[in-house]
């Protein structure tokens, strides 16, 4: 049978491009069934060229592929159901590697993100896979994650490790990013409830290893965070306007480089309901 969409794969271990699709609500059950497979295998797709969606546009679209969610602290922007906006304008900029809200038990299982305003140079994001940075871990390493449990908490947030931030800025992130604190604890491996496949679960709402004093609880998250990011894990996306991006937030973390000084960049985010992890355990 004849595909309906075209796969281009970006990396060697992540990314792949979509070509032939214009996103939207009418996309027949076959495209996105085919979309959802090469989500499983690529972790994130790209699609260029879709500036025809607007929010709600994109609210159906992820309707197509589960419940859409409200972020738990973050308001929604004005006129919708479920769009998160990263105004840089605004302090968002989430450059921070980090797995979308694992702060929440059932975290999302996928983000769809648009760009709305991209700047001259810079502003890319970047993914990194965490299903082949576990797969790449010394054996002896995977023997001693495999049955941890994490700490994470949104108790801090992106802006805390910023060197240099406008204090207004400063002052709306803290409002909208802490003004509940979420804490939850994940297995830091989690088996992949379609693939099977085993993923780390960290970035930077991790804040502890159970059981693990503070300072040890640094050193190895640092330590595997230094697996997850290594350049071989990752593809790095440089924007347009009106592309689309959607990710497996069970088997990927991602960070928003920010490199784009005072330009203005705009981008909005709809997340996908997801499920309690599962530890290697069960
Ligand atoms: C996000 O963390 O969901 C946004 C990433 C980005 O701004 O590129």
């Amino acid at each position: 049978v004849n595909a309906e969409v075209e796969v281009k794969p970006v990396g060697g271990r992540i990314g792949a491009e979509i070509a032939g699709v214009k996103l939207g609500a009418h996309l027949s059950e076959k495209t996105v069934h085919e979309i959802r497979q090469a989500l499983l295998e690529f972790k994130v797709l790209f699609f260029r060229g879709q500036s025809h969606l607007d929010d709600a546009g994109q609210e159906a679209l992820a309707h197509l592929f589960g419940a859409p969610v409200a972020h738990p602290t973050v308001p929604i922007k004005e006129g919708t159901d479920y769009v998160l906006e990263l105004d840089s304008s605004h302090g968002g900029r989430a450059d921070s590697w980090h797995t979308d809200v694992t702060f929440i038990d059932a975290y999302p299982q996928a983000s769809i993100l648009r760009s709305v305003v991209v700047p001259a140079s810079g502003g890319d994001t970047v993914w990194a896979n965490t299903a082949a940075a576990y797969n790449h871990l010394p054996e002896e390493l995977r023997n001693l994650v495999d049955r941890l449990w994490a700490v994470h908490s949104n108790a801090y947030d992106y802006a805390a490790h910023r060197e240099k931030i406008e204090e207004e800025a400063l002052k709306r992130h803290k409002e909208v990013f802490a003004s509940t604190v979420f804490e939850t604890e994940h297995p830091v491996v989690r088996v992949h409830p379609e693939t099977g496949e085993r993923t780390l679960v960290l970035g930077h709402f991790a804040k502890k290893i159970v059981g693990f004093s503070s300072n040890d609880s640094a050193q190895l998250i640092s330590l595997l965070q230094s697996h997850i990011t290594k350049l071989e894990n990752t593809v790095r996306w440089r924007w347009s306007a009106g592309d689309v991006v959607i990710w497996d937030n069970r088997a990927t973390q991602h960070y928003a480089v920010n490199d784009y000084a005072d330009q203005h960049r705009v981008v909005r985010r709809v997340t996908i309901d997801g499920d309690v992890p599962i530890s290697i355990d069960g």
